[in-house]
């Protein structure tokens, strides 16, 4: 019998030019690129073991035993790169809400190429890692690294990966999540994104301003220019929301304490505070700030929001392997 087994921890990230949308459903190729920030306070651990004495995969989540449906396909992929490779058991534990618009699915498998990949003795670059992680989750394939980072939509399985833009941040910019609900969302990213490019007659216009927004956004990145990043940030995700109020059936993720946490955040700015805000497929607001205001924003969200569900969290690092 042959054993081996690795663990793996990787953070959540929060896009701010954001990927919704496929043009290829399997190989999860996006339509348009998009930009992140990689944050430390939410992650995902995950532990995988390749034992040839097991009869099955299995997947553990919050010490919960669930249906291995979507780990199981994504630990064939790991098996077609090492054949010797036989079951696997995964356990994971998340550190973020999952299925919440928190991006639980980045950082789950980030995670688990990790890993898998380790376990199963494979010593993959960072770039194929990231092209690995994008099987499970297109938005995993950025939560490789840390900061600030694209991810290059590529035409094929081969030239569709993310790459750092600022690794260590060292400016002034952190990401406070307000907490709205917990639970899981009613459509998933993967249904809403796809509703959309079906249904949505605004779909290929949110393609090209979004590349358009893109260029800009990374250019911000590079200069450190918080306003104009928050800026883009925040109306590429309301176009995003926009897109699917206007799918049919239409769907939203809004709920009434997400436009309760908006309209705080436009005051604040009326008032000279730069805070901007962007949501992605659930009801939680993030609002990208800098750490010299954060007090003051926090203490103006606090009218409506109780302290717990206001987080701050900073710029986090990439994947690494931690210790079983
Ligand atoms: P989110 O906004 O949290 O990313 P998604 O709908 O994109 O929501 O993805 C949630 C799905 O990701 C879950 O239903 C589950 O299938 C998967 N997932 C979440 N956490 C893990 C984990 N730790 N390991 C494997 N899969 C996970
Ligand atoms: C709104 O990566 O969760 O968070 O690739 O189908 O697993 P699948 O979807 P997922 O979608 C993330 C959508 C988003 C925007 C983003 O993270 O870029
Ligand atoms: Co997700």
């Amino acid at each position: 019998m042959t054993s081996q087994k690795a663990s793996a921890r990787a953070h959540t990230n929060i896009a701010l030019i954001k990927y919704w949308g496929k043009k290829d459903q399997q190989l999860i190729l996006p339509m348009n690129g998009s930009l992140s920030l990689t944050l430390d306070h939410f992650y995902t651990d995950t532990t995988v073991e390749f034992n040839s004495a097991f009869t099955e995969d299995t997947f553990y989540l919050n010490q919960k035993k669930l249906d291995a449906i979507k780990v199981s396909p994504f630990l064939d992929l790991v098996r077609q790169l090492n054949p010797q490779a036989g079951y696997a058991h995964v356990i994971s534990k998340n550190h973020v809400p999952n299925a919440a618009g928190l991006a639980s699915s980045a950082s789950a498998f980030a995670a688990l190429a990790l890993a898998a990949s380790t376990a199963a003795g494979l010593k993959l670059s960072r770039r194929d890692l990231s092209r690995l992680a994008r099987r499970g989750s297109g938005s995993a394939t950025r939560s490789i690294y840390g900061g600030f980072v694209e991810w290059l939509p590529g035409t094929s399985d081969q030239d569709s990966y993310a790459v750092p833009i600022d690794e260590k941040v060292d400016w002034d910019i952190e990401m406070l999540a307000i907490i709205i609900d917990r639970k899981q969302k009613k459509v998933s990213s993967r249904e809403g994104m796809q509703r959309v490019v079906a249904t949505s007659p605004f779909y290929p216009a949110w393609v090209k301003s979004t590349n358009t927004d893109l260029i800009a956004a990374v250019k911000a990145v590079k200069q450190h220019n918080l306003k104009l990043l928050g800026q883009l940030a925040e109306s590429n995700a309301l176009r995003m929301h926009a897109l699917n109020l206007s799918a049919r059936p239409p769907f939203s993720y809004f709920e009434p304490q997400s436009l309760v946490a908006m309209n705080i955040i436009e005051k604040l700015r009326s008032q000279g505070v730069c805070c901007y805000y962007t949501l992605d497929a659930g009801p939680n607001v993030k609002v990208i700030c800098s750490t010299a205001e954060s007090r003051q924003i926090i203490s103006a969200l606090s009218a409506a929001f109780a302290p717990e569900q206001i987080i701050e969290a900073f710029p986090g690092p990439g994947a690494k392997l931690i210790e079983c």
